[in-house]
């Protein structure tokens, strides 16, 4: 039932330290409705998978309740009931009964049916419910906890709803070391793939070809899949920031900007490196290329515990406006990286655990040329650690890789 690798017991210590967060608070994590199976992958949401790992129940439900009097009813998984027709499509799903209350980790397991009244009660009993589900923005949908304590407000006087919208955002934010061991490998898978790209790479062959070549090999290495649309930008795409059409030839003096990551046991890499297809960066492009690469390498020195992203992207956009090149960093620094390729970001400096993208770039529309590199970095309690050192970046290592690819073609 859980589908990453990581211990049932951490799913449980995760949902404990919620429900003490909650205080008695009365709290709604939602998995999210699925679309037809047939149409692209359903993924539950974050905040659900994080504390369940549970990864293919659309409709899902966790409920808090820390003050009912049954221990057993406090922290309860609600599941969509069977449906023996539609297991004929989608796959056979388990009954209730003790393999699965085993099986997830929860005292109490129930069918989703039941979950409005049980909310109800708990409203009455506590006046006192807690949203979790941070929202996105105005514009988009009312978080699903929100709506759902709505319905109670509208039926029942006196009933609180507070906000804790950061709570999971910052658990999120800090890796157990079950986390980071998911995270390191995916960055296996990647680094694979990224060698599988650098031997595939050469003028006439097509961003498609490098693109299969980095997600076959994720998948070969034990990956799910892609963590995202891999991007693979050749000449002036290497420009578009979130190019994914893959389809053009790359030709001689092509910059090559391949960002992707592999997803292994539910967790994302997220890497990128810029090659010159030729096998031999030009003297422009090298010269741009090392304005970014030792961009990348200021904002690593800074990053440790303490400090906020806007610091590590000052580190950065400092060494590429000393270039004169600031005008062309247009993107921010990096972001968290986990369950989601954009993980969970609490409004709070970072912490030891956490996991970053750091990835300056510089992108020369009329030049064809567009360099990121991007590293995910562990914070250590002294610091960080490169997780994707392995990965080649300077550029005589890349270009002494690609000639013994070449060589062994
Ligand atoms: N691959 C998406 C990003 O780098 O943020
Ligand atoms: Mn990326
Ligand atoms: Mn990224």
């Amino acid at each position: 039932m859980i589908d990453t690798p990581i211990a049932v017991e951490e799913y449980q210590k995760r949902r404990d330290r919620v429900l003490r967060a909650l205080r008695g608070g009365v709290g709604l994590v939602l998995a999210g409705e699925g679309g037809p199976q047939l149409h692209g992958t359903w993924r539950p949401d974050a905040h659900f998978a994080y504390l369940t790992g549970i990864l293919h129940e659309p409709g899902a439900a966790v409920l808090f309740d820390g003050r009912n009097p049954d221990p057993s009813r406090r922290c309860v998984l609600f599941l969509k009931p069977r449906d023996p027709e539609m297991e004929t499509w989608d796959g056979l799903r388990e009954p209730l009964g003790s393999p699965l209350r085993e099986a997830t980790g929860f005292a109490r397991v129930m069918r989703t049916p039941a979950l409005a009244t049980l909310l109800m009660q708990a409203a009455r009993r506590t006046k006192r419910l807690v949203c979790l589900h941070p929202p996105a923005s105005t514009r988009a949908p009312v978080p699903a906890d929100l709506q759902e304590f709505r319905k109670v407000q509208e039926r029942l006087a006196g009933v609180a709803v507070d906000d804790q919208t950061d709570l999971l955002n910052a658990m999120r934010a800090v890796k157990s070391r079950a986390e980071v061991a998911q995270i390191r490998r995916a960055i296996g898978a990647t680094r694979a793939g990224f060698d599988a790209a650098l031997a595939t790479l050469a003028p006439g062959v097509s961003e498609r070809d490098v693109q299969n070549a980095l997600e076959s090999t994720f998948i070969a290495h034990g990956a799910e899949g892609p963590a995202y649309n891999t991007i693979v930008g050749a000449g002036v795409n290497s420009t578009v920031l979130h190019y994914n059409a893959n389809d053009r030839m790359i030709v001689d003096g092509d910059l090559v900007c391949i960002d992707a990551g592999a997803r292994v046991g539910g967790y994302c890499a997220d890497v990128t490196r810029t090659y010159p297809a030729s096998g031999r960066f030009t003297k422009r492009q090298r010269e741009v290329y090392e304005v970014v690469l030792r961009a990348l390498k200021a904002a690593t020195r800074a990053a440790r515990p303490g400090v906020r992203f806007h610091e590590l992207d000052e580190a950065a956009r400092g060494v590429i406006e000393r270039a004169g090149l600031g005008d062309f960093f247009l993107h921010g620094i990096g972001h968290h990286l986990g369950i989601e390729v954009h993980d969970a970001s609490p409004d709070a400096p970072l912490e030891p655990g956490a996991v970053i993208t750091i990835e300056p770039g510089v992108y020369l529309r009329e030049e064809k040329i567009g360099v990121r590199i991007e590293d995910d970095i562990l914070i250590t309690p002294k610091g960080h650690s490169v997780l994707t050192r392995d990965i080649a970046r300077e550029p005589d290592e890349i270009e002494a890789q690609m000639r013994s690819a070449r060589r062994r073609r």
